[in-house]
């Protein structure tokens, strides 16, 4: 990790408490008879696992009485659905998934600003200067592969994005598509930044187009079909594999590219026109504290937590013992949709 990148994530990790304030739900009603009613219900767009959207929702619904339901949609999907919704919104607040993808939505202008006082903490990095998303939670990019499959070839996990070009592999690799899932744009950003620029990137993406067996919709998939031995590799947020394993996947393996890999701040963010504001801005305040970033790995997700006060569980992969690349959010998010594009057009379409 170099020194830059290595400073800011240890700032994720240092801190201190900041209690629920006056938005929470204890906080006292003004007296005045035209006090707002207390909100009943939130509608959340969420994009990490559906377990954890689960336990996540339940959880707040538990502390505020606020019935609460959402809709797991991959990245690229939920930015999509907020932008076809942006006349009547159907969500009031969008939680999980890499931060670009909320730079890409606040350009969209479907998302509303919104600086909760809980978000004081959190590094600067992890968070939006203007209140349109702020980062709840931090996971590096990582190779998952099924060491048994792997041992019939005669390879080692890969340490190399090279690697991953292998003839051995061809057809049993899997990876998501960058249109759907921010998983895959973090892999596809990471190719810019280490190959310095988009024309490089997509030289490399060009031959791995043949490597890749089915491109997924949702990120976390792969690291499932190279549990069940679909695929021998795949490239997911390392935490997803770590979950493969606790999911029972016993011969997956996590391994990391030696020359730098990108990683993930995950957002969340107040969706412009909220149906439900006053209830998904209690969300966003609640979202921040180091109770409900305890929640994740309950429900098998291991990412880090930005709140410095959470604990962290002994499954996540600690980012000290990994290269991490210098990854612009602000740039990635800007350039995701001319970048999907392409992708689109140049190498999904195009035959293996
Ligand atoms: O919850 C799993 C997870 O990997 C998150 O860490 C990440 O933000 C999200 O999935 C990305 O999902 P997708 O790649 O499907 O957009």
């Amino acid at each position: 990790m170099n020194t830059q990148t290595s400073s800011r994530l240890i700032a994720l990790a240092a801190g201190a408490a900041l209690a629920l304030t006056a938005c929470g739900p204890g906080a006292a009603a003004p007296a005045a008879t035209s006090a707002p009613a207390k909100p009943t219900k939130l509608t959340v767009l969420c994009t990490v696992t559906e377990d954890w959207c689960v336990a996540q929702t339940k959880a707040f619904e538990a502390k505020t009485g606020i019935k609460t339901t959402f809709t797991r949609l991959s990245s690229g999907e939920a930015a999509t659905k907020l932008k076809a919704t942006a006349s009547n919104p159907e969500y009031s607040v969008w939680w999980g998934g890499p931060a670009d993808g909320f730079v890409q939505a606040k350009g969209d202008g479907t998302l509303a600003a919104y600086k909760s006082p809980n978000a004081a903490k959190i590094p600067d990095k992890a968070k939006d200067p203007d209140g349109f998303w702020t980062g709840v939670y931090v996971g590096a990019l990582g190779f998952c592969s099924n060491k048994v499959e792997l041992d019939k070839l005669g390879l080692q996990p890969p340490t190399s994005w090279d690697d991953l070009l292998n003839p051995k592999l061809k057809g049993k690799f899997s990876v998501a598509h960058p249109a759907t899932s921010g998983t895959s744009y973090t892999m596809v950003w990471t190719q810019v930044v280490l190959r310095g620029g988009e024309d490089k990137a997509f030289e490399f993406l060009t031959k791995l187009h043949p490597q890749v067996s089915q491109y997924t919709k949702s990120g976390a998939a792969p690291a499932q079909a190279v549990g069940r031995a679909e695929a021998v590799v795949g490239v997911v947020f390392s935490h997803d594999c770590v979950a493969a394993v606790d999911a029972g996947f016993k011969d997956v393996v996590v391994s990391f590219a030696k020359e730098g890999t990108g990683y993930e701040i995950g957002a969340m963010g107040l969706v412009k026109g909220a149906p439900e504001e006053a209830a998904a801005k209690m969300w966003i305040d609640w979202a921040l504290t180091a109770e409900a970033q305890e929640i994740g790995p309950t429900a098998k997700a291991y990412q880090l937590p930005t709140n410095p006060d959470a604990k962290v569980s002994d499954r996540s992969v600690k980012l000290s013992s990994v290269n991490l690349i210098d990854y612009d959010f602000v740039k990635a998010g800007q350039a995701k949709k001319g970048i999907t594009t392409k992708f689109e057009e140049a190498i999904a379409a195009q035959p293996k």
